[in-house]
Parts: structure tokens; sequence; C-alpha cells
């Protein structure tokens, strides 16, 4: 049955500029975000939902760089993804962008690209948030981080806003990802926090 939760209807109203696209990101999340992807050249977000915060990004990144828009955009009841469907619209307003749409997991598209030699110089993993989920993630692309290049998480802490402490991401975070020397936080709002990672010998 259709109820006004529901994707399609959501999809409808979109359609006819009644509603806008979601995201669950804050606006100081998103602030923060863009002030650290400000003139990046390789930017990839895993998990773009409606692509909101894809659009902030692709305003703060370089124009001559290159972002990565990853989402296994699974099919709904109706046979396929209304998320995909918003998304790509919400980004149409980039269309001399070089923007690399990848459907599928994260841990796919960290393979795609150690396969191909590439390495992003921004990251931000907003995909699967449970514990075996981020910690996918976290192991297939911290490799793929440049030196000094950014990783942000989201949902990964609590806030006076959000108590997350039960969240498998935010475990994750505080036990591994907080703990990897290679990286260092720069930055933390909300459920957002950022990380840099350390210069590398030789770069
Ligand atoms: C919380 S939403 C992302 C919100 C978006 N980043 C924003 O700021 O508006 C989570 C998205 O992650 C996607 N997703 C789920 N598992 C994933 C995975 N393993 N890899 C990549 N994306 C995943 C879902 O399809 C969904 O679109």
């Amino acid at each position: 049955m259709l109820t006004l939760n529901s994707p399609f209807v959501h999809l409808c109203l979109w359609t006819v500029g009644l509603c806008q696209a979601q995201t669950q990101t804050t606006d100081s999340e998103r602030d923060v975000l863009a002030l650290h992807a400000s003139g990046r050249q390789k930017v990839a977000e895993i998990g773009v939902w409606h692509g909101v915060t894809s659009s902030r990004l692709l305003r703060a990144m370089s124009d001559t760089g290159e972002f990565f828009a990853i989402d296994p955009y699974p099919v709904g009841r109706l046979g396929f993804s209304v998320q995909k469907i918003i998304a790509q619209r919400e980004l149409s307003a980039f269309r001399d962008r070089k923007i690399v749409w990848l459907r599928e997991t994260g841990v796919e598209a960290a393979n795609r690209l150690r396969a191909a030699g590439e390495a992003v110089d921004f990251l931000f993993i907003d995909g699967d948030h449970s514990y075996d989920g981020l910690r996918a993630d976290w192991e297939a692309w911290s490799p793929l981080i440049s030196s000094c290049g950014i990783v942000a998480c989201h949902d990964s802490r609590s806030s006076n806003e959000r108590d997350l402490s039960d969240t498998g991401s935010v475990r994750y975070t505080s036990e591994v990802i907080l703990r990897d020397s290679a990286f260092r936080v720069i930055d933390e709002v909300h459920s957002l926090t950022v990380l840099r990672k350390n210069k590398l010998p030789n770069s």
C-alpha cells in the first residue's frame, strides 16, 4: 500500500516540486564537509542517497576534479530505485563536471579504484553504518587516501542532539578509526568525525 512516507509518493511530490530531496546530514555537518573538500581534486562519497551532500561537495571541490558517487541503489518494490532517479536529477546541475557513478558497494568501488591505480584526496563515508560495514569500508579505503588527504565519517560519534553510542559505526570509529596512527582527527560536529591522513614519506 502507498503511504505518505513511501519512496514512490516522495518521488511524485519531488517531481512536481512539492518536496525536496532528503538528507541525513545536518547543515553544520555539510558546512564542515564543504570546508574540508574545498579545492580537492579526487572526491568520493560512499552512500549518495538523494545527492544533497554530493551537491555541496561538488560546489566545494575543484571544478576540474573528479567526483565518485558510490551507492548500490537497490531496486525497490516497483523495480527501480527512486533514490537513484532523484540523485541523478539533482546532480544533473553539474553536467559540465566529471562525475563517475559507481552503482556498487563501497568495497566494490575501492577494489575498482585500486585496480585502476587511483587514490582520492577526500572521502565521505556514509553508506553501511553497521560495525562490519564500516570496518569493510575503512579497510578497503584507508589505503586509497592520498598523503594529507581527508576522510569524514558520518554517524561516527554521539552528540548533544543524538545518542548513537549503540550504533555499530560509532563503536568501530572509537575502537579502530580513532586509534589508527596513520590519521588524526581535525574536526568534529554533530555525528561527523573528520580525519586527515598523515604525510606519507616521499610525498
Ligand atoms: C544515510 S544514506 C546516505 C546519505 C547521503 N550521504 C547524504 O548525505 O544525504 C545511506 C546510503 O548508503 C547506501 N548504502 C548502503 N550500503 C552501502 C554500501 N555498502 N556501500 C555504499 N553505499 C551503501 C544506501 O543505498 C543509501 O543510499
